[in-house]
C-alpha cells in the first residue's frame, strides 16, 4: 500500500512536473491555468476569422508565416478544418484595456479574444510560445489572461553611431514584438551622423551621413588607431525606408518614436549646415565620441533662423512619424560655446533667462511649443528638467531615476531608463572575459531582471506618472547587427518582463528556467545571443 501511494505521488509529481517546463512564455502572462489534454497542431488546422476584418487577416498571414518559419507547419486560413485557432475580437469586459487578450486552449480548438487586434497580435505571440520545438506540435490544453502593467515598453536603437540597414532595423523589431515590446525608439541623429532623408536639407544626408573613419577601428579606440586607409562611413534612411519600418512596426503592434537631437549632440548636421552653429565655421562629422575641440555640437539659439531650420525639419518628421510623441534629445549640452556668443548673450539679457541653463529650457520650450501647435508632444532626456520642462513634455530620465522621480512630483509623465541597468550597450558579465562594452557598470541580466520602475520615493497618486521603462542600446562599440543581438539578448527578455508582468509575477528562477527554451528559439531564428552570460548569473 505505502508503495502504491509512494508511485502515486511520483507520477502525481512528474506530470506536474512535465507539465510545467511547456510554459516559457516570456513575458509572464497574468492568469495561466493549465487543463487537461492538448491541442495537436498539424496542416489540418485552419485559422477562423470574420472575413470583414481586415486587421486580422493580416494577423492571419502573419501566424502562418511564423508557425512555417520557426515549426515548419503550414496550416490554412477559414477553411473548414476540424481543429480550428479562432480570432475573436470581444467587448468582454474580463479582457481589459487596450492590449489585453484571452487565449483558450483545448483539444478541439483555440480561441484568442480581445477588444482589438493589438490584443490579438499579443494572443499570437503567446501561442506561439506554448509550442514545443521538439517531438509533435502538442499545446497543451489551457487558459491564459493577460494584460500588460505598463503603457510603454520600450527599446532604443543607435543608429547614427553605426548604421544598421532597414532589414536589420526589421529584425530588430521581430525581437522587439516577439516580447511584447511595443515602442521604438528610433536614435536617427547623432554627434557621427545624420541619418534621415530630409528634402529640403539635402546637405544633411549627402555630407551630414557620412564620416572617414579606419574601417577596422572600435569607435571608442578611434583616436589612438586612426592610422592607415580612412574609409567613408555611413549611411541613411530615404523618407520611404523610414515609411516602409513605421508599417513594418505597426502592424507588429509597435510604434516608432524618432529622436531628432537638439541642441546638442548636433555635429553632424552642423557639418552639413555650420551656418546655424554659434561659431559658423567649417567643420566634419565626428569620427570618435565627445566633443572634439575646434567643432560645434549645439545649434546656436542667438539666431531666430536656427529655429527655422529646426521647424522645417520637423515639419518633415511630422509629415513622416504618425506617433503623437518626438523625442527631441536635449541631453549632454555643453554650453561653453554659448557662453561665448554674444547673440546668445543678449537673448539670455532679453528674454531674462538667468543663465545658459535658462537658455537651453528656453530652447526647449520654443520647439515643444512649435511641436504642439501642430499636436505633437515632447519627449526628452532628464536634462530637459534644466532651467524648467515644457508643459506636458515626458521625461526620459537615464541620469539615475532622480530625474524621473522628480518629474513624476511636478506631474509629468516619465520612462525609465536609468543607465544602470538599462544600458544594453554596457557589459552584461564580467569584462575580463567579455567582448569590449560600456564599462560604467556591468547589467547583468539578474539585475535587468530585478529593476523596479517604480521607485518607493513616489507615493501612490505620483507612482501613475510612471508610464514605463525602455532599454538602449548605443552603437558605439558595435559595428554589426550580429554584435547589437548579443549585448540585447538575452536582456531584453528581462526588460520584456519587467514592463509587461506584475511585479508579483516576476521569478528569478522561473525566468531562468524559461531560457533554455527561449535560446531555442533564438537558435531558430538566428539571432545571436549571449549563452555565456547565463552561466555567469548562474555560477554565482
Ligand atoms: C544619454 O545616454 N546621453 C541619453
Amino acid at each position: 500500500m505505502i508503495k502504491i501511494i509512494s508511485l502515486f505521488f511520483v507520477s502525481f509529481f512528474s506530470v506536474k512536473s512535465f507539465a510545467q517546463p511547456i510554459l516559457n512564455i516570456v513575458p509572464q502572462p497574468q492568469i495561466v491555468e493549465l487543463k487537461d489534454g492538448y491541442f495537436s497542431l498539424d496542416k489540418n488546422v485552419s485559422i477562423q476569422f470574420s472575413s470583414d476584418q481586415n486587421d486580422l487577416k493580416k494577423l492571419a498571414g502573419y501566424t502562418q508565416t511564423q508557425l512555417r518559419n520557426r515549426f515548419g507547419i503550414d496550416i490554412s486560413q477559414n477553411k473548414n478544418t476540424t481543429r480550428r485557432i479562432e480570432f475573436s475580437i470581444t467587448r468582454d469586459s474580463l479582457i481589459r484595456g487596450e492590449e489585453g487578450y484571452s487565449l483558450n486552449v483545448s483539444p478541439s480548438k483555440i480561441i484568442i479574444a480581445a477588444n482589438n487586434s493589438k490584443g490579438i497580435f499579443y494572443g499570437i505571440q503567446t501561442l506561439l510560445q506554448t509550442i514545443p520545438f521538439e517531438g509533435r506540435k502538442e499545446i497543451p490544453s489551457l487558459f491564459i489572461k493577460d494584460k500588460p502593467r505598463f503603457a510603454w515598453r520600450g527599446m532604443m536603437l543607435d543608429v547614427s553611431r553605426q548604421f544598421f540597414t532597414v532589414k536589420e532595423v526589421k529584425e530588430f523589431l521581430d525581437i522587439m514584438a516577439t516580447y511584447k515590446l511595443n515602442v521604438f525608439h528610433w536614435h536617427l541623429i547623432d554627434d557621427q551622423g545624420w541619418r534621415l532623408e530630409i528634402k529640403q536639407y539635402p546637405k544633411l544626408t549627402s555630407v551630414g551621413a557620412w564620416r572617414m573613419e579606419n574601417p577596422k577601428a572600435v569607435f571608442y579606440q578611434k583616436d589612438s588607431l586612426l592610422k592607415g586607409p580612412y574609409k567613408k562611413y555611413g549611411g541613411f534612411y530615404t523618407q520611404k525606408d523610414a515609411r516602409d519600418i513605421i508599417a513594418y512596426a505597426q502592424q507588429r503592434n509597435i510604434t516608432v518614436i524618432p529622436e531628432i537631437e537638439l541642441p546638442g549632440h548636433s555635429q553632424a548636421a552642423l557639418a552639413a549646415y555650420p551656418q546655424f552653429s554659434c561659431r559658423q565655421q567649417p567643420q566634419a562629422v565626428a569620427t570618435a565620441a565627445g566633443d572634439p575641440p575646434g567643432s560645434s555640437s549645439n545649434y546656436c539659439p542667438g539666431s531666430d533662423s536656427t529655429f527655422t531650420f529646426l521647424e522645417n525639419i520637423l515639419t518633415e518628421i511630422m509629415d513622416i512619424f504618425p506617433s503623437k510623441y518626438i523625442h527631441i534629445g536635449g541631453d549632454e549640452v555643453d554650453k561653453t560655446e554659448w557662453k561665448n556668443d554674444p547673440k546668445c548673450q543678449t537673448l539670455i539679457k532679453e528674454k531674462n533667462l538667468k543663465n545658459e541653463e535658462g537658455l537651453q529650457s528656453y530652447f526647449i520650450h520654443r520647439i515643444a511649443q512649435f511641436l504642439t501647435q501642430h499636436g505633437k508632444t515632447i519627449i526628452g532626456w532628464d536634462e530637459t528638467l534644466q532651467g524648467g520642462l515644457a508643459p506636458n513634455a515626458l521625461v526620459q530620465s537615464w541620469r539615475g531615476i532622480k530625474g524621473g522621480i522628480e518629474a513624476a512630483q511636478l506631474h509629468h509623465e516619465v520612462i525609465m531608463s536609468p543607465a544602470n541597468p538599462l544600458y544594453f550597450n554596457r557589459y552584461q558579465g564580467d569584462p575580463k572575459t567579455e567582448p569590449m562594452a560600456a564599462k560604467w557598470s556591468v547589467n547583468t541580466l539578474k539585475k535587468v531582471y530585478e529593476y523596479e520602475p517604480v521607485p518607493t520615493e513616489l507615493d501612490a497618486a505620483n507612482a501613475g506618472f510612471i508610464i514605463g521603462a525602455e532599454g538602449a542600446i548605443w552603437t558605439e562599440f558595435f559595428k554589426t547587427n550580429r554584435e547589437v543581438q548579443y549585448m540585447i539578448l538575452p536582456r531584453l527578455l528581462a526588460l520584456s518582463e519587467l514592463t509587461w508582468s506584475e511585479a508579483k509575477d516576476k521569478n528569478w528562477d522561473n525566468f531562468l528556467n524559461k531560457m533554455r527554451y527561449q535560446f531555442k528559439l533564438f537558435e531558430l531564428e538566428k539571432w545571436n545571443y549571449d549563452k555565456k552570460d547565463l552561466n555567469f548569473e548562474m555560477k554565482k
